[in-house]
């Protein structure tokens, strides 16, 4: 399916009213091959659109990969599931507790599109997607063929794999490949999992991560966001000492080794910026890594307001919030930095 000047406000979580000059869908492999032999000279490749920020009508041709189909085939030890890009991934993770396949329960409610799920190796509740992930089926633009990528492959790190780097718009996730086994053990060391006991069921931890992202996280159906709008920073362990030693209670998990992650929702916090707005955008009142559109919000809106918050924390904490979510303008990716709101 091809359309022409295509209103994007329902392909994008933040529901911003930008338009793209042609959008393609494609729903088999062979309409993805048809894209990838006339491939236009600008395009963005959108799953859900949980993770895009459009700031402008974009001049290209928008792509959405929308293949659907989910295969299962099991060994002693494991379920594998191969399971098309275009499956809606919360619907994956209930189908699987509903057919006793868990695992996959901590990544409850994360929108977005299952062939999105590799690209920044989603994550929520001490679990990612890395730990599952047996493979990625994916379609290469330059051969036109398919090719299966091992998880080793695809480099997953935190928020990060290698589609974002050496493969970026070099080709296309088709499916994924998942290995679930059937030694279900819980993860339950994300702290507000540790009140569920020794054992529970999974459909208890899905209950359990159902309930806290409800209480903390905005349904993007009533309150349009794209999850945490900055990653949680990697810091230097001079860095993370220097701030400990003023606020003993910043939150930090070691990172890398030596490094120390800090919880960028509480820098926020502590910079007083729970709840300040610009414009339609405002940061989310019960969880400051997330930046809503609350009234009408323009892209613009969003990203000077992105702006005043790398700003504010930087002034504060010395430490510069990097964002998760992709910046969409006239002709492409950009980099928040690079940005001039214009006023
Ligand atoms: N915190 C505050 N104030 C806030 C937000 C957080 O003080 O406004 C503190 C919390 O009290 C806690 C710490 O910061 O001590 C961490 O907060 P939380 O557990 O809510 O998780 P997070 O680090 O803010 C990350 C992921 C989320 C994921 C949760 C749970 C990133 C960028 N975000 O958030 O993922 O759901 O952990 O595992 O890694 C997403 O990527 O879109 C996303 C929502």
């Amino acid at each position: 399916m091809h359309y022409q000047n295509y209103s994007l406000e329902q392909l994008n979580s933040f529901a911003l009213k930008a338009n793209a000059k042609s959008v393609v869908i494609a729903e088999s492999v062979d309409a993805v091959r048809q894209f990838s032999e006339q491939l236009p000279e600008q395009f963005y490749i959108l799953g859900g659109g949980s993770n895009s920020l459009f700031i402008d009508n974009y001049q290209g041709t928008i792509f959405c990969p929308n293949i659907k189909g989910i295969e299962i085939s099991e060994t002693n030890e494991d379920y594998l599931l191969h399971v098309s890009s275009g499956e809606d991934w919360h619907d994956l993770v209930e189908y699987c507790l509903a057919n006793n396949m868990p695992g996959l329960e901590n990544l409850a409610l994360i929108p977005g599109n299952c062939g999105a799920a590799p690209i920044q190796n989603i994550g929520a509740y001490g679990v990612e997607l890395a730990h599952f992930c047996d493979y990625v089926q994916w379609f290469d633009f330059q051969t036109n063929k398919e090719v299966r990528l091992t998880a080793e492959q695809c480099q997953f790190g935190y928020r990060d794999s290698i589609f974002k780097g050496a493969l970026k718009n070099k080709g296309v996730i088709i499916a994924i490949g998942l290995r679930l086994t059937k030694k279900w053990q819980p993860t339950l060391k994300y702290q507000g999992l540790n009140q569920l006991g020794e054992t529970p069921t999974a459909k208890q931890v899905f209950d359990a991560v159902v309930n806290i992202r409800q209480s903390k996280l905005p349904d993007p159906e009533v309150l349009p966001n794209a999850g945490s709008f900055f990653k949680n920073p990697v810091v230097s362990h001079q860095v993370y000492a220097k701030i400990k030693a003023q606020y003993e209670q910043v939150p930090a998990y070691p990172a890398n080794g030596c490094d120390m992650k800090l919880a960028a929702g509480w820098l926020i916090e502590q910079s007083g910026l729970k709840g300040v707005s610009i414009g339609g955008a405002a940061v989310h009142t019960l969880q400051a890594l997330v930046l809503v559109n609350k009234n009408n919000a323009t892209g613009q809106d969003v990203v000077a307001l992105a702006q005043h918050v790398q700003r504010v924390v930087n002034e504060k904490f010395n430490v510069m919030l990097e964002p998760e979510v992709r910046v969409i303008g006239e002709s492409g990716e950009q980099l928040i930095a690079d940005i001039e709101v214009v006023k």
